[in-house]
C-alpha cells in the first residue's frame, strides 16, 4: 500500500483531536467540517478506542491518559430520572467540548439522553476499562489504574454490570441498541458483542483491581463469573455444521432438569440461507440467544471481539477465520467488513428495525460494510494465525478509502457503494486502517496487540 494513504490517515486523525483547557482529551467521530450528523463532533467512547490504540502505538500516552480521566469525571454529569437513583457506573456514549462565554471550554456528556432513539450505551464502560488495561500495560504507568479514584470508578462499574436482575444465564441482559449498533435492529437481549466486551472487561478487572477488603468480594464474583460466561458462550452461541444438524432435529417443549433443547428453539426458525452455508471446517458465534430464540445472523464485531478477548476456543477462532476465507465476497466483499450478515428485508425489516430507512437492506447496520472493523479483524487474524487474510483486507480497503474520502460505511451486498447517508472523513475508518497496517508491517506496534489480548 502506498505510504501516502497511511500518511493521510494520520493527518485525518490529527485534525480530529479535541482540546479542553489546552489539553488533548479525545477525538471527534469525524473531521468536524461538513458533518452530516450533528453529534459527530462529539468524542464517542467506542470510536475513541481505535484512536487510542494509534496514539499508544506512537508512544503518545498523554491524550489517552487525559481521555480516561475525563470520561471517569464525566460520570458525575448524569441526570437523575424522576423516580430513579443515579445509575452509578454508567459511562456516557459521547462527550462534546463546548465553548464557554469567557472563551474557555466545557465538557457536556451524553448518556444516551440526547442520542437518537435514547439508547443506553452499555458498551462504553467496557471499552473504557479495556482501554485502561491497554494503556497501563503499554505505557507501564500503573499509577492511574491503581489510584483510589480509578479503583473506585472500576468498582462502581462492576457493581452495576454484575448487579443481579432477572438473569437465567451468565450472559448479560441489555436493551436494544446498547452498543455499536445503536439503533433498533432486534439486538436486545443477550447480543454477542456485549458478552465479548463484558468478558474483556471482567478480565481487565481481574488484572487491575488491587486485592484488599474493598475489592476482594468483587474479585471472588468475577473469578466465578468469567469461566461460567465463557463456557456458556462457547456452548450456546457456537454454530457449526454439526450443531446446526442437532438444532435441526431438536425436540421442543421439554420440561425439567434433563432437557436437551434448553431454550426451546423450534427448528423451523433456522433461516433458509444457512442450508449449505457452513462447511466442515468453519463456524461462528450466533448473534444473540434467548428463550425460544436464536438470532442466526453473523455479527462481525461480536465474533472478532470474542476471538480477541479469548472468549472463543482456539479451534473456534480458527473456524471463524475459515468462514471469512470461504465467504470472502459475502463477509468482506469490496470493502471489508460486513457488520451483519445477511440483511433483513421485507416484513422482517419492518418489524426488526421499526421501518428505519437508514437501516434498509444491505445498508448501514443492516448488512452495510464498515471499514472500522479492519482493526478488530487484523487483531483476530493475527491471534489465530491468519495474518494473510488481514493483509488481503488491508489491500482491498487501502486502495479505496483515501479516494472515497474515508467513508463511515458502504452499501450493497458486496459493499461496493459508498453508504448513501455515510459521513465522510470518519475517524475510526482512518484509525482502523492505520492499526491494521501497523500490526502487519511494524513489529514494534505488536506491544499494543499483546496488551489487548492479554486476558
Ligand atoms: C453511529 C454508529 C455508532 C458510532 C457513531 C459515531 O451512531 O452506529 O456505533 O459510535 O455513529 O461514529
Amino acid at each position: 500500500m502506498q505510504a501516502s494513504i497511511i500518511d493521510s490517515a494520520y493527518e485525518l486523525l490529527d485534525e480530529t483531536i479535541l482540546y479542553h483547557n489546552g489539553q488533548p482529551v479525545g477525538t471527534t467521530a469525524a473531521v468536524p467540517t461538513n458533518l452530516s450528523a450533528v453529534n459527530y463532533g462529539d468524542c464517542f467512547i467506542r470510536d475513541f478506542f481505535p484512536s487510542a490504540l494509534v496514539f499508544l502505538m506512537k508512544g503518545e500516552y498523554e491524550i489517552v491518559r487525559n481521555f480516561l480521566t475525563t470520561v471517569l469525571r464525566l460520570c458525575d454529569q448524569q441526570e437523575r430520572m424522576p423516580g430513579h437513583d443515579f445509575s452509578e457506573g454508567l459511562m456516557p456514549a459521547s462527550f462534546e467540548v463546548a465553548a464557554t462565554e469567557d472563551g474557555g471550554t466545557k465538557l457536556i456528556a451524553d448518556f444516551g439522553d440526547r442520542a437518537i432513539g435514547r439508547v443506553a450505551p452499555v458498551d462504553s464502560a467496557a471499552w473504557w476499562m479495556i482501554l485502561l488495561r491497554v494503556y497501563s500495560l503499554t505505557s507501564g504507568d500503573l499509577t492511574l489504574a491503581h489510584s483510589d479514584r480509578f479503583q473506585e470508578g472500576m468498582r462502581k462499574i462492576l457493581n452495576l454490570y454484575l448487579h443481579e436482575s432477572f438473569e437465567m444465564s451468565p450472559a448479560m441482559l441489555v436493551p436494544d441498541a446498547a452498543f455499536m449498533i445503536d439503533r433498533r435492529m432486534g439486538v436486545y437481549g443477550h447480543p454477542l458483542e456485549i458478552q465479548a466486551l463484558f468478558y474483556g472487561m471482567l478480565a481487565t478487572a481481574q488484572q487491575l483491581l488491587l486485592p484488599g477488603p474493598a475489592n476482594d468480594g468483587l474479585l471472588r464474583i468475577i473469578n466465578k463469573r468469567m469461566p461460567a460466561l465463557c463456557s456458556y458462550v462457547r456452548l450456546f452461541y457456537w454454530l457449526d455444521e454439526q450443531r446446526l444438524n442437532e438444532i435441526h432435529r431438536y425436540k421442543s417443549e421439554e420440561f425439567g432438569w434433563d432437557a436437551q433443547n434448553l431454550l426451546n428453539i423450534y427448528p423451523e426458525t433456522i433461516p433458509d440461507w444457512l442450508d449449505g452455508w457452513l462447511c466442515r471446517n468453519d463456524g461462528y458465534m450466533v448473534g444473540n440467544i434467548g428463550p425460544g430464540k436464536i438470532d442466526f445472523r453473523y455479527f462481525a464485531g461480536g465474533n472478532l471481539l470474542s476471538i480477541i478477548f479469548g472468549l472463543t476456543t482456539d479451534a473456534q477462532g480458527d473456524m471463524i477465520m475459515r468462514l471469512y476465507d470461504s465467504h470472502w465476497d459475502q463477509l468482506a466483499g469490496r470493502m471489508p467488513f460486513k457488520l451483519v450478515y445477511p440483511a433483513v428485508s421485507g416484513q422482517e425489516w419492518a418489524l426488526l428495525t421499526g421501518c428505519d430507512p437508514k437501516n434498509s437492506p444491505w445498508s448501514y447496520h443492516n448488512g452495510g460494510n464498515w471499514p472500522c472493523l479492519l482493526w478488530m479483524f487484523t487483531c483476530a487474524a493475527i491471534r489465530t494465525g491468519h495474518a494473510d487474510l488481514a493483509a488481503r483486507a488491508v489491500e482491498v480497503a487501502g486502495a479505496r478509502l483515501l479516494r472515497d474520502r474515508w467513508p463511515e460505511y458502504y452499501d450493497g451486498q458486496m459493499g461496493s457503494l459508498i453508504g448513501r447517508r455515510a459521513n465522510l472523513n470518519q475517524t475510526w475508518t482512518a484509525t482502523a486502517l492505520i492499526i491494521a497496517h501497523q500490526l502487519l508491517d511494524n513489529p514494534d506496534s505488536l506491544a499494543v496487540f499483546e496488551a489487548l489480548i492479554s486476558t
